[in-house]
């Protein structure tokens, strides 16, 4: 048999090529004086090893020191990605049929959690900064809002810091949702690192939330679908959070997965906390480097825009006027071998973590200088590119589990979703099952596909049809 994924990695790892994307190691043997036998432990809970599903021994110590590190209440390790940590958590803060608000540009794992867990759920829409065009937090106004009018709330999920490192004020929203008795579940996938500096913003245990989501593999040291879960307050129940552990969890999870959690957490407890600090100012720098040069623009917040409670930084999130984000992209990648996370129509996204060095920054300032200098300008139309806002018709599970049909996506306008139709990156639903399909989402989804950004959920050879409710 040929090898073609062992082809395609072998050829990725000679390239020498500066990553400002996932995951956080950046494919970097920094941290070998700490994971030099990465590579050949993998073993399950035999003798004097433990068991990650009911740990009593090396595995509870490594998470109690973890939850030292994130000045958590306890931590849990986890090896299914924040995928499966959501299904974990939401499963513990609910019962089937709860009621929970969420956040409507939550990722679609918290989605696929409400239809697993058969929950039912009322939107906060994310707001939008028209002035830079950039999705921005929630206020905590809008949470107590949607509290007072649904007081059967059980859980309020939002998720901070977003995809371009804009924060909601957490602080608040954890004492609006105490205030009224309720539990706050913050996805903070895209923060792990958050509580290594305090140059960064606050970290969402820091700031009171009951239970937090980590991806370890995205900014931290560690390997892809690396996740932790995080317990904030005594409003969650360990028991009942181990249980549905289980629930959820392979039973041989991987020793790699568990130890490069460990190993993540140990080296951002010690000598990675200076790195980050001196990764940020060195990035202060960048930005400035970068806002200097013409035609480029860094996004580092709105003084004016009370929904953009904190911009974590280590997210550059830049654009070059007259150059759409995805061609930015692609022209970094293919001619100056650098290696962006994500872009949309705007902007391009850099995601740094403590393994990217000053070098990697100055290639990207020089990289970016020179296209800024030489590539043509092209007029932009004005978009606005906000969610849109689709009615719920039918319950999210039901709808999941109801009789389809696949129509063309032009003759599905005014019927009922039967799938999620996600653009990725970031991986945040525009639609799904349940709600229905109008002239404003068609649009939304033509003006996505024209501008050459990968959408996933659509059906045919084309991507020109739907999966609906029959
Ligand atoms: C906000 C958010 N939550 C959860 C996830 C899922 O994380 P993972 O890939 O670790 O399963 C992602 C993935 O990109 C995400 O962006």
């Amino acid at each position: 048999m040929k090898t073609p994924v062992l082809d395609a990695l072998i050829k990725l790892m000679k390239e020498d090529h500066v990553s400002f994307h996932f995951p956080g190691h950046k494919i970097k043997n920094t941290l070998i004086e700490w994971g030099e036998y990465i590579p050949y432990i993998d073993t399950t809970e035999t003798e004097g090893m433990d068991n990650l599903l009911e740990p009593r021994g090396i595995i509870k110590e490594s998470q109690e020191l973890a939850a030292k590190a994130f000045g958590a209440k306890a931590t849990y390790y986890a090896v299914n990605g924040s995928t499966g940590s959501n299904y974990i958590a939401m499963a513990t803060i609910t019962k089937p049929g709860d009621k929970v608000l969420v956040q409507r540009n939550c990722h679609k794992s918290i989605y696929n959690g409400m239809i697993l867990n058969r929950l039912n759920p009322v939107y906060l829409y994310p707001n939008y900064n028209e002035k830079y065009h950039v999705l921005t937090g929630i206020n905590p106004e809008d949470v107590e809002k949607a509290i007072q009018e649904n007081p059967d709330i059980k859980a309020v999920i939002i998720t901070t810091p977003n995809y371009y490192g804009v924060c909601s004020d957490i602080e608040e929203i954890a004492r609006v949702v105490h205030k009224y008795d309720k539990i706050l579940m913050v996805d903070e996938a895209h923060g792990p690192h958050l509580v290594f500096s305090d140059k960064a913003p606050i970290s969402a245990i820091e700031a009171g939330a009951d239970i937090v989501i980590h991806s370890t593999h995205k900014t931290l040291p560690s390997f892809t679908q690396t996740s932790m879960i995080h317990v904030g307050s005594d409003r969650i129940d360990l028991n009942k959070l181990r249980d549905r552990y289980t629930l959820f969890t392979t039973t041989s999870p991987s020793y790699l997965f568990t130890l490069s959690n460990e190993i993540a957490t140990a080296y951002m407890d010690g000598e990675g906390r200076e790195k980050l600090g001196k990764n940020i100012d060195k990035i202060d720098e960048v930005i400035k480097r970068l806002n200097a040069i013409d035609r480029v623009f860094v996004f580092t917040g709105d003084k004016d825009d009370s929904t953009i409670h904190d911009k974590d930084n280590t997210k550059i999130l830049f654009r070059i006027d007259g150059i759409k984000g995805s061609k930015v992209k692609k022209i970094l990648r293919e001619k100056y071998n650098i290696r962006l996370e994500m872009s949309d129509y705007y902007y391009g996204l850099a995601l740094t973590t403590v393994m990217n060095e000053d070098a990697d920054f100055e290639k990207l300032i020089s990289a970016v200088e020179d296209i800024a200098k030489t590539e043509g300008y092209e007029e932009l139309n004005q978009v606005s590119i906000k969610m849109p806002t689709p009615t719920m018709r039918m319950n999210l599970h039901n709808a999941y589990y109801a009789g389809k049909e696949v129509l063309s996506l032009k003759d599905s306008i005014g019927r009922i979703s039967a799938t999620s139709i996600i653009p990725y990156p970031p991986g945040i639903p525009l639609i799904v099952p349940g709600e229905e399909i109008t002239q404003e989402l068609y649009d939304h989804i033509l003006f996505i596909m024209e501008n050459g950004l990968e959408i996933v959920g659509l059906m045919g050879y084309n991507k020109d049809q739907i999966v609906v409710i029959e």
